[in-house]
């Protein structure tokens, strides 16, 4: 199913080994997001340059979050009209129980501040689906 609900004692030591290793969007367009304050700058920023904002809430920890990692990346570069942002949900805890975020990932689709569309889990041909019919409105 690509969902992570009710995965993290077992993947609990690879996230140990994992820890070190960066996210890598080689050459992408994906905003890494680690603070609120990040987060309410780029939102200002996609609604003043009328995009809208893919945002993927993840758990590092989240095998199946990584998978589509590189897919993302390549998005991101194919649609610049969209703003592509990346939330690790352990990092920002308070800021992502505000969110209703039942299975990582959840990907959100947000227009002038307001969610437009969901995807909740690693769904690959579901997001390019969502993302390319988005990206023909905008
Ligand atoms: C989403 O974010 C998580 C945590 O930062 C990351 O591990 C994962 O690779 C990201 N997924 C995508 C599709 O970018």
């Amino acid at each position: 199913m690509g969902g992570c609900v009710g995965k993290v004692l077992l993947l609990f030591d690879q996230s140990r080994r994992d820890e070190e290793e960066k996210l890598d969007y080689k050459g992408g367009n994906v905003h890494i997001i680690n603070s609120k304050e990040i987060w309410d700058q780029k939102i200002a920023e996609a609604n003043r340059d009328g995009k809208t904002v893919v945002a993927n809430f993840s758990a590092s920890w989240c095998g199946p979050c990584r998978v589509i990692a590189p897919i993302y990346a390549e998005m991101s570069k194919t649609y610049p009209q969209l703003m592509f942002l990346t939330i690790d949900v352990d990092d920002l805890v308070d800021f992502s129980s505000s969110w209703d975020i039942r299975a990582t990932p959840t990907f959100f689709f947000l227009k002038d501040g307001q969610q437009v569309d969901k995807l909740v889990g690693a769904n690959k041909p579901e997001l390019e689906k969502k993302v390319q019919a988005i990206a023909n409105n905008s």
